[in-house]
């Protein structure tokens, strides 16, 4: 039961889990057995059921493909070396979710159709939790407009699905990003604050122009002023400058990310400097001249730790230090990644059992 709502089960008749090898498959490409579904009409949800992960067919004319009511979240289960799945930080997930939704104008999900949905779901794939020291269950959950019409308006139907996926390291290695001052990922009064699918078609352009000239990433930069560093590709970024912890703080352009916050409560709990402010282009190349920037990185749920070892500039290239003098960002990739596979204390009680 999901408040009001019972959730229908049908299981796959053979699971399709030994058909992969789920400690080593490519990030994002091959899906667990079964997904969750809840149907939205009428003012209210209407139906909820979990099956066999399928295709289903859309029509053309469905909203979320032309006017882009389409919103999703990340986040992962772990599985410890008793066989336990636990997921980190839920609920943090949940509300992020509805504010994406509030500010899209869809509806809000209730907790109990989230979190029922998400814990018989992941119930019924424990076997595709990956074991290995680096490995989880990616799980997507999104929502989306289902308005067979053309014409711009707010949906009346929507679905929210949720799907799951074995996953690795996301980037296997160090990156190098480029500094964008051209191209915004979000601007003040939009919706960077929330996980949009259209904030991510807006940033493939300038992703693709900063790989063609080598760099796997770009940081992007405010639009008001392009002297203010925002994000980095999908992550949040941070810096380590003389002993202090720096990120840029929340705000409409910025997303919220589960990792940033897990990243802060750590650091804080570690007695570390922490300042959540604006970060400039400028201290951070005058950190890198006067070799007082320690450490630069990207934070997220797919990478949970990246970290950056060259930063481009107006045509100039600069290294960082390598990652091996990097005490903090090693510290809490190897902390979190502790608490997640249950081998550390979960002092902040993030991990929510499932199985
Ligand atoms: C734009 C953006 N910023 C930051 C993050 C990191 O957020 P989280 O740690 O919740 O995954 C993500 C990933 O979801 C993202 O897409």
């Amino acid at each position: 039961m999901t408040g009001t709502l019972d959730i229908t089960i049908e299981k796959i008749k053979k699971s399709r889990v030994s058909d992969y090898d789920i400690n080593n498959v490519p990030f994002g490409k091959c899906f667990s057995d079964h997904m969750f579904v809840a149907e939205y009409a009428d003012g209210k949800w209407q139906k909820a059921y979990i099956k066999p992960y399928a295709d289903e067919p859309m029509s053309y004319a469905t909203s979320a493909f032309h006017y882009g009511q389409a919103i999703f979240e990340g986040m992962k289960a772990y599985k410890n070396e008793a066989g336990e799945v636990s997921l980190f930080r839920p609920h943090t997930n949940f509300e992020r979710l509805n504010k994406s939704a509030i500010r899209m104008a869809m509806p809000e999900i209730p907790e109990e159709l989230f979190m029922g949905g998400l814990m018989e779901l992941i119930k019924l794939d424990t076997d595709w939790v990956p074991t290995s020291e680096t490995g989880s269950l990616y799980i997507r959950p999104f929502l989306i407009a289902t308005d067979e019409a053309i014409g711009v308006k707010i949906s009346d139907t929507y679905k929210f699905i949720i799907i799951s996926c074995p996953a690795g390291k996301y980037y296997g290695e160090p990156i190098k990003v480029l500094v964008e001052t051209n191209f915004y990922r979000a601007v003040k009064g939009g919706v960077g604050f929330v996980k949009a699918a259209g904030n991510y078609g807006r940033s493939l352009y300038p992703t693709k122009l900063a790989q063609q000239k080598g760099y796997q990433q770009v940081i992007w930069t405010d639009s008001e002023t392009q002297q203010y560093f925002e994000e980095s590709g999908t992550m949040n970024v941070m810096f380590v400058i003389g002993d202090t912890l720096l990120t840029p703080a929340l705000s409409d352009t910025i997303l919220d990310g589960v990792t940033r916050s897990s990243v802060l409560a750590l650091a804080r709990d570690w007695g570390m400097k922490v300042e959540e402010r604006k970060v400039s282009i400028k201290e951070v190349f005058e950190a890198i001249e006067a070799n007082n920037l320690k450490e630069v990185f990207g934070c997220g749920t797919a990478a949970t730790i990246a970290h950056i070892i060259g930063i481009g500039h107006n045509g100039k290239d600069y290294a960082l230090p390598p990652v091996a003098d990097r005490k903090f960002s090693t510290k809490v990739d190897e902390t979190l990644r502790n608490i997640r596979k249950g081998k550390a204390e979960d002092k902040m009680h993030w991990m929510v059992k499932v199985i």
